[in-house]
């Protein structure tokens, strides 16, 4: 993206905003989930240093920073796939995210989606959800098994809500690229998750399905929590709450979109030297 090199002169670390002293136990229970100094060592380099990132329950957390600044690798740990060599990751205040494997992860409720969607294009949209659904009851159900009522309810609803109701019969293969974001985002909603992790989910997007994602991301806000990582500052604007920019594996700043953008290291690196 142009931006991953700050100069020395823009290299004024702000420091992370200090969680508030509470007892690890509490802090824990106030917290969906918790990150405290994580560090991950790829051959010596650091790829996350001392990370740290305290989520509430419901929260909507932007997270944006140059290429190589760990966004990936901090969703890594979160998921149980990199194991750090240093800190505490937990979810709530019961799973250890460093001890817990894959899938006692996800089955917590902890739902991610990774950059390229990766629906089933030989099925309908609705066949995508019912799947989805199917295999969170763990069920051994053929694929034309009968949803009960109060499923193709949530499956409605979940069509709706992903502005997919009109396609619900088209094969997913022929959706637009937007389209089967949404319907990769239908899909993690019906594992009914608590935390959701979004790895960019409007690149490549039209300006009108970034907006659509805008609201659709906004309307999960308090019913699920959220980590959205995206390069689109607009897109981003149009969702922030609370933003955390990393940068080098580390947290530069975190507060509100004008509380960020007035740090001098995020206005070069991110915001293209737009003043506060
Ligand atoms: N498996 C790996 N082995 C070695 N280095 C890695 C590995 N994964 C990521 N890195 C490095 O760690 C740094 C952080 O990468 P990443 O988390 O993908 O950044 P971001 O998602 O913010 O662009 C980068 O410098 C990247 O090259
Ligand atoms: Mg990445």
């Amino acid at each position: 993206m142009g931006h991953d090199a700050l100069t020395p002169a823009q290299d004024q670390t702000l420091t992370p905003l200090a969680l508030p002293w509470e007892p690890k136990a509490l802090r824990r229970r106030n917290h969906i989930l918790l990150l405290e100094g994580i560090t991950v060592v790829f051959d010596g380099f650091l790829a996350l240093n001392n990370l740290n990132l305290a989520l509430r329950e419901g929260e909507l957390r932007c997270v944006i920073g140059p290429n190589g600044a760990g966004k990936t690798t901090m969703m890594d740990v979160i998921t149980g796939n990199i194991r750090p060599t240093r800190g505490e990751a937990w979810y709530r205040d019961d799973v250890n995210l460093l001890e817990a494997d894959e899938v006692a992860i996800n089955l917590a409720g902890l739902s991610r989606k990774f950059q390229k969607p990766s629906v089933f294009e030989s099925l309908t949209v609705a066949q995508n959800l019912e799947l989805a659904l199917k295999a969170r009851k763990s069920v051994f159900s053929t694929l034309f098994a009968r949803l009960s009522g109060e499923e193709a309810d949530f499956l409605g609803q979940t069509l709706e809500l992903v502005n997919l109701a009109e396609r619900k019969n088209q094969l997913a293969g022929s959706l637009s690229h937007g389209q089967k974001q949404w319907l990769e985002i239908g899909v993690l909603l019906a594992q009914k998750p608590k935390l959701l992790l979004l790895d960019e989910p409007v690149a490549g997007l039209t300006v009108k399905e970034i907006d659509r994602t805008s609201e659709l991301l906004l309307s999960l806000e308090g019913r699920h929590s959220l980590i959205v990582v995206e390069h689109d500052m607009s897109f981003v604007r149009s969702i922030a709450r609370k933003v955390t920019v990393l940068r080098q594996g580390s947290v530069l700043a975190e507060g509100t979109m004008d509380e960020i953008s007035c740090h001098p290291g995020v206005v070069e690196a991110y915001l293209g030297g737009e003043a506060c």
